[in-house]
């Protein structure tokens, strides 16, 4: 069964600087390489999804810039429906990206055309009725990221939500939640706890699934009525941990949306999400179904050491 997956979020293009420490405030540093890349938080999910086997629908906007070309031949070219996407006057989003030799990154989004995402557009509940999951980020304006869930809800759509960049969320939002997916910050900044597993039974009681991506340290699951699950995550050289969350949640998608059970969903994703780190870029470093099967076979090398930096 093919998982039919509709993203509403961001489209922005990623200006990624390699530098060997990021600079400190008021320090210059010389970068050793620049690179363009397809990004955003809702349009990096959306190709995560599409390559790891999902029939993918993208909700959301691009500017008329010259970016804005770009993002959208991303989306077609990895297969994701852009019927949904619109062009609005003005710039499209961008994030700027600085990315250290430990593979670590410090980012600033400029939202650009996603702003004008407030609402839905004509055609944009039927293209949410016609999935059977909606993933939805915070690159949004809130009021757009809440008319998507609300008509997920009224279509029997499974929503989730990755809460990212943290925020507070009204109650309303959450509740119209099915899967959350937040990492351990964002967590932290939805419920006071710091402890993971005390943080994810804090948001059971607003939404029935909770999964706390917690890094190297892998991701904790837990759902109302069962025991919490900690699922494992693959160790590799990092080499830029850029969009490794949307390649996991873009996988998890299309795995819990085949019908699998979680624990081996998570697992899936997770070896996914491997993959990505070992790869520069966004949307440039997100495997495909056949990779991610090979190396949960452990058919595949997840890193291979000729990959990476000279890549760039
Ligand atoms: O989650 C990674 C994404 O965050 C980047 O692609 C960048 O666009 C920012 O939105």
């Amino acid at each position: 069964m093919t998982a039919r997956i509709a993203v509403l979020g961001s489209c922005n293009m990623d200006l990624v600087a390699y530098v060997p420490t990021a600079p400190r405030r008021g320090e210059t540093v010389t970068g050793t390489a620049f690179r363009t890349v397809p990004g955003g938080k809702g349009m990096n999910q959306a190709i995560a999804a599409a390559r790891a086997g999902g029939d993918v629908l993208m909700i959301g906007a691009v500017g008329d810039d010259g970016f804005g070309g770009g993002l959208r031949a991303a989306l077609t070219a990895a297969g994701v429906d852009t019927a949904g996407l619109r062009t609005a006057t003005g710039p499209s989003g961008t994030a700027h990206i600085v990315v250290d030799d430990d593979g670590g990154n410090a980012i600033v989004v400029v939202p650009g055309a996603n702003g004008s995402v407030a609402g839905l557009a004509p055609g944009d509940e039927d293209l949410i009725a016609s999935a059977d999951t909606l993933l939805l980020q915070l690159e949004l304006p809130l009021d757009g990221v809440l008319a998507g869930a609300r008509a997920a809800r009224a279509h029997g759509v499974r929503t989730v939500l990755t809460p990212a960049p943290a925020r507070p969320l009204p109650e309303e939002l959450l509740r119209l939640v099915d899967l959350l997916v937040p990492n351990e910050h964002e967590a932290q900044t939805l419920t006071g706890h710091a402890d993971p597993g005390a943080a994810a039974r804090a948001l059971l009681d607003l939404v029935p699934e909770v999964v706390v991506t917690l890094g190297e340290a892998g991701s904790l699951y837990a759902a109302r009525g069962a025991e919490p699950v900690t699922v494992p995550a693959v160790p590799v050289r990092a080499v830029d941990t850029t969009a490794a969350g949307d390649t996991f949640t873009g996988a998890l998608a299309v795995a819990s949306g085949e019908g699998r059970p979680m624990p081996d969903a998570l697992a899936w994703a997770a070896a996914a999400a491997a993959l990505s780190v070992g790869r520069p870029g966004a949307s440039s470093s997100m495997p495909d179904r056949a990779e991610i099967d090979a190396f949960r076979t452990g058919a595949a090398h997840p890193v291979p050491e000729h990959e990476g930096r000279t890549a760039r």
